[in-house]
């Protein structure tokens, strides 16, 4: 059977290529609605080749849908994904909002999509950076068992929304023709810079951003002991996250076994040949459904340890591809 789907902030820079994967990924879709704020009203977006027009978000508008992806924001699943199982729908539902909420899973399909069987109408895409870390991490998880992480992320601007993108793009030209700066979505200059805060701080001087990785990782990897110290870190990188990580396990580990897990995953290359200098780069993997690991060593300064490099395209396997796959599963 085709399924009918609904996209709430189809226009937003996550919507749009949930667009794109549904169509390169021949998802059996029978219709397709565009949902986005009412300043988006009338705007058209391409469906396999044939116009669609942008429609206002509104309670009315889940009526005959089946399987409705959001990316527009927390407030606004908050507000409309109830409305939507209301109506009928299964949410796909990628702002932070339900991502602990007990009855939704959240969901890596290759890690933990065994768990889209127990929803109850709202299923959670994780954030970004966790889901790339955690397909280099659970690889190696699986053989070694993880206590705890450290790592730094350097994340792409477009993980902040269109519009970061193109504060980035005219930054850029503003320095290179000595004019002022302006700035709207980042805190500071962006622009040959890098800021070391994502989303706002808690009172334990972590960011929320940064908690993700231990509260998702540990519901994904159903490892509640799991510990991860983060310092997630904006850089002016148009497209595709990093994140430097150094993981300490149960097990001894050795670097065969690792390459081994790693090679075994889907949906993760292996780019680690330092002789050639081989690793993965954000660039490389911008527009990829594939994450890529490298610069895998034993760790230095831990028992048991090993430190690795991944990249992913933080709008695809961060966003809209891991989305798409939970509905595939579905
Ligand atoms: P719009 O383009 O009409 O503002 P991004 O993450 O790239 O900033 O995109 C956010 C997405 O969420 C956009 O599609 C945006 O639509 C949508 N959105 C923002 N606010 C609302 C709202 N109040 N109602 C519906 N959609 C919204």
């Amino acid at each position: 059977r085709d399924y009918r789907i609904a996209i709430v902030g189809a226009t937003g820079a996550v919507g749009v290529e949930m667009l794109r994967v549904l169509e390169r990924r021949n998802f059996p879709v029978a219709s397709l609605r565009l949902l986005a704020s009412p300043r988006s009203s009338g705007k058209t977006l391409t469906f396999r080749g044939k116009d669609v027009v942008v429609e206002p978000l509104q309670p009315s508008a889940f009526a005959g849908i089946d399987i409705a992806l959001f990316s527009a924001g927390g407030s606004i699943s908050k507000e409309y994904a109830p409305v939507a199982v209301e109506s009928g729908a299964v949410v796909i539902d990628n702002s932070s909002a339900f991502r602990q909420h007990e009855n939704v899973p959240l969901v890596v399909p290759e890690v933990n999509g065994a768990d889209v069987a127990h929803h109850k109408g709202i299923i959670a895409n994780p954030n970004c950076t966790t889901a790339i870390t955690l397909m280099a991490l659970y690889p190696l998880h699986k053989k070694f068992r993880v206590k705890r992480i450290f790592a730094s992320s350097y994340q792409a601007v477009s993980g902040a929304g269109a519009r970061a993108l193109e504060e980035l793009r005219l930054q850029v030209k503003a320095v290179a023709n000595d004019l002022p700066i302006e700035k709207e979505i980042f805190p500071h200059q962006i622009a040959f810079n890098v800021i070391p805060q994502v989303d706002s701080f808690l009172d334990t001087g972590y960011t929320k951003e940064e908690m993700k990785m231990q509260n998702e990782g540990r519901r994904i990897m159903h490892l509640p002991t799991f510990k991860a110290s983060v310092t997630c870190v904006r850089v002016p990188v148009y497209r595709a996250h990093s994140v430097a990580v150094s993981a300490e396990f149960e097990r001894p580990v050795t670097l065969h076994e690792a390459r081994e897990a790693i090679n075994a995953f889907p949906g993760i290359e292996l780019r680690d040949d330092t002789a050639s200098r081989d690793y993965p780069m954000p660039l490389d993997y911008a527009g990829k459904d594939d994450c890529a690991v490298g610069r895998l060593r034993l760790d230095c300064a831990l028992e048991n340890g090993i430190s690795f490099w991944v990249c992913g395209d933080q709008l695809l396997k961060g966003a809209a591809l891991n989305a798409v796959q939970i509905a595939e599963l579905l």
